[in-house]
């Protein structure tokens, strides 16, 4: 009898808390507008998705008692495994460009920059965009830099032409990786169009552009930013900038704060860095968090409204190893 109803309650017990993330589910499925091709599928996609809630569940735990410095989401990649988010790329690892490219390197160290830079306040930077599955990081990033440069100089704010840099340029992959520097050095010599005349189609085409309708962005410099000291000088003085960075699952997951999980071992995807700043903990103080403000092209599920903060000045998941930006001609 004993025996009985402690067996009895282990059921009803499990049962509920299935019962709880049935619901949940449910309600994350209709959310993200998922849809299951069969009930495997669903099946297996629930299982990756237990495994993201209880990781999400347990670090938002501890940031609630202020041992994490930034909050997980169940956003729109919570049905992945945490092997497909460790292994997205959208750099091509076997054709990293320094070995066959050396870009210039630009020193721009100055010894008096703001302490805080948003550059968002500028109304140069475009809307969050979302790649999808295409691995075109490369383009949104590079494209995001020239957009904000562009607007910067005086001109009017255009979306430009993620998908012709994915079509059309012959040093990169398309969805498959590839890296800004060498995006930057395409549209230096042929120009870019916007993207109203050269819409995003998340996969690869054979290249249409038109020449005669494209923006001509006259660069007069691309430059590598060797380490964070002159990026900061590079964001304060000139605009945005293009870095690499190490993704896996605790960046996907990423909600708000200061990002300092864990990394790949090498940067994999490319963001956008629009401003930085420091964090203090007591008002008046000197010291506190150092973090980069990023825009990554996730969509606007993703993070705060699609941007995010990261730690600074402690080479998070190696942002400094692609970091680059250009000058454009007044
Ligand atoms: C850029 O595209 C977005 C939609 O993604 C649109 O809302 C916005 O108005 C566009 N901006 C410009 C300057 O065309
Ligand atoms: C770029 O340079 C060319 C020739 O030097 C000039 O005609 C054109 O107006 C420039 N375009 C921009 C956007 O500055």
């Amino acid at each position: 009898m004993h025996l009985n109803l402690l067996f009895f309650s282990i059921i009803v017990m499990s049962a509920s808390a299935s019962n709880l993330l049935d619901e949940e589910w449910n309600t994350w499925k209709e959310k993200y507008e998922k849809k299951y091709a069969s009930s495997e599928d669903e099946l297996f996609r629930r299982k990756a998705w237990e495994v993201n809630w209880d990781k999400v569940t347990k670090h938002n735990q501890l940031a609630d008692q202020g041992l994490k410095k930034y909050t997980m989401a169940m956003n729109h990649f919570a049905d992945m495994t945490s092997e497909e988010m460790n292994s997205r790329n959208c750099f091509l690892p076997t054709h990293y460009p320094s070995k066959h490219k050396p870009a210039p390197r630009y020193n721009v160290k100055h010894a008096k920059i703001s302490k805080g830079v948003d550059w968002r306040d500028s109304n140069c930077i475009s809307p969050v965009k979302n790649q999808g599955y295409c691995g075109s990081c490369w383009a949104f990033a590079t494209v995001g830099v020239l957009e904000a440069l562009h607007c910067l100089n005086g001109n009017e704010l255009h979306n430009l032409s993620e998908q012709q840099l994915v079509d059309c340029d012959p040093i990169d992959h398309g969805c498959c990786g590839g890296f800004p520097i060498n995006a930057i050095d395409y549209i230096t010599q042929e120009g870019i169009m916007k993207s109203e005349d050269y819409e995003y189609e998340e996969k690869q085409f054979y290249c249409r552009y038109d020449s005669s309708n494209a923006i001509q962005l006259n660069v007069s410099k691309y430059y590598v930013l060797p380490n964070e000291e002159n990026m900061a000088s590079s964001v304060a003085k000139d605009g945005p900038i293009t870095v690499g960075f190490g993704v896996n699952r605790d960046f996907m997951l990423y909600s708000k704060g200061i990002f300092d999980g864990e990394c790949a071992p090498r940067p994999n995807h490319a963001i956008i860095i629009v401003g930085y700043g420091t964090l203090h903990c007591e008002e008046g103080k000197d010291d506190g968090e150092d973090y980069w403000i990023i825009k990554n092209s996730w969509g606007t599920e993703w993070g705060e409204d699609g941007f995010g903060k990261i730690m600074r000045n402690k080479d998070m998941c190696g942002i400094s190893e692609f970091a680059a930006s250009l000058e454009l001609k007044p």
